[in-house]
Parts: structure tokens; C-alpha cells; sequence
């Protein structure tokens, strides 16, 4: 039983750790099924979906950033890409929204690494869903985040 407990507990998603044993409930649920992102969150400063991690997969030297903790990644009361998403009201129900900051922020950070400015085929990777459409808002906000990051 206790073997069976155990085994049960390594496999459990990242996302129910976060949610529901340490309150941090920034990452949204949608899918359970790395389709439709709203839990997108930072492994290492990378884009990944906790939802489609079990805990015995993350290591100890493993750093996971969700949209709570993306402000003090700049020492900022907010990231840029926050700024920016207020800036143009990008939200409308704002179930997806902090899936698609964090998302936003890892594109613009790979452009970086690759040494160039997000360009429009970046954002076309982008597969974050929201059922209220506001994809237009969502691109402007990304563009003029990356300009102060
Ligand atoms: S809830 Fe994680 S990808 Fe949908
Ligand atoms: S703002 Fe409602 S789902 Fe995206």
C-alpha cells in the first residue's frame, strides 16, 4: 500500500503540486493534456507545461517560474510583458492570459538567444488558446513587450 501511495505521488502532475499543495494557482488547468497551454509555466526559463509533467521528473536543480514569479525575474513589480498586456487591455475573461505571458516571454527570450528581435513566424508558433479570441491584442502586447525586455 505504502509502495502504492508513493508511486501514486511521483507520478502526480506538476500543475496539481501547484495548484493544490502550494496554492499557486497562476497556471491555469485546461486540457490535462498539453493541447491547449493555459498552464504554461518556466522550466529553466523554457516554455513548458506542468500539466504534462509528472513531479518525479523535475530535478532538484530545476527551476520553475510560474506568472507569479516571472516580476522578480527583472526585480520589477511586473514584467514587461505584463506592462505591455495592460498597456494595449489585452485580457478579456483572462483564464488564458497568464499562459500566454509566460509563453510570450519564452519566444522572445529564444529570439533572443538565436540573436535577433520576435518576428511575426515566432508568434505563429505560439499555440496558446483562447476561447475569447483576443489573438490580435495578444500579438501587439508580445511586440511591444520583447521592445523592454
Ligand atoms: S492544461 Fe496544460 S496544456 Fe492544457
Ligand atoms: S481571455 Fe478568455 S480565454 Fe483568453
Amino acid at each position: 500500500m505504502g509502495q502504492l501511495l508513493l508511486h501514486t505521488a511521483v507520478e502526480v502532475r506538476l500543475l496539481w503540486v501547484l495548484r493544490d499543495l502550494l496554492g499557486v494557482t497562476g497556471p491555469k488547468y485546461g486540457c490535462g493534456l498539453g493541447v491547449c497551454q493555459a498552464c504554461t509555466s518556466h522550466i529553466n526559463g523554457k516554455a513548458f507545461n506542468p500539466c504534462s509533467v509528472p513531479v518525479s521528473k523535475i530535478a532538484p536543480d530545476d527551476e520553475i517560474t510560474t506568472i507569479e514569479g516571472l516580476p522578480a525575474t527583472v526585480g520589477k513589480d511586473l514584467h514587461p510583458m505584463q506592462e505591455a498586456w495592460l498597456d494595449l487591455d489585452v485580457a478579456q475573461c483572462g483564464y488564458c492570459q497568464p499562459g500566454q505571458i509566460t509563453a510570450a516571454v519564452a519566444k522572445v527570450r529564444q529570439a533572443a538567444a538565436d540573436g535577433r528581435e520576435i518576428e511575426d513566424r515566432d508568434l505563429d508558433e505560439i499555440r496558446n488558446i483562447c476561447r475569447c479570441g483576443t489573438y490580435t491584442r495578444i500579438r501587439e502586447a508580445i511586440k511591444a513587450g520583447a521592445k523592454n525586455m
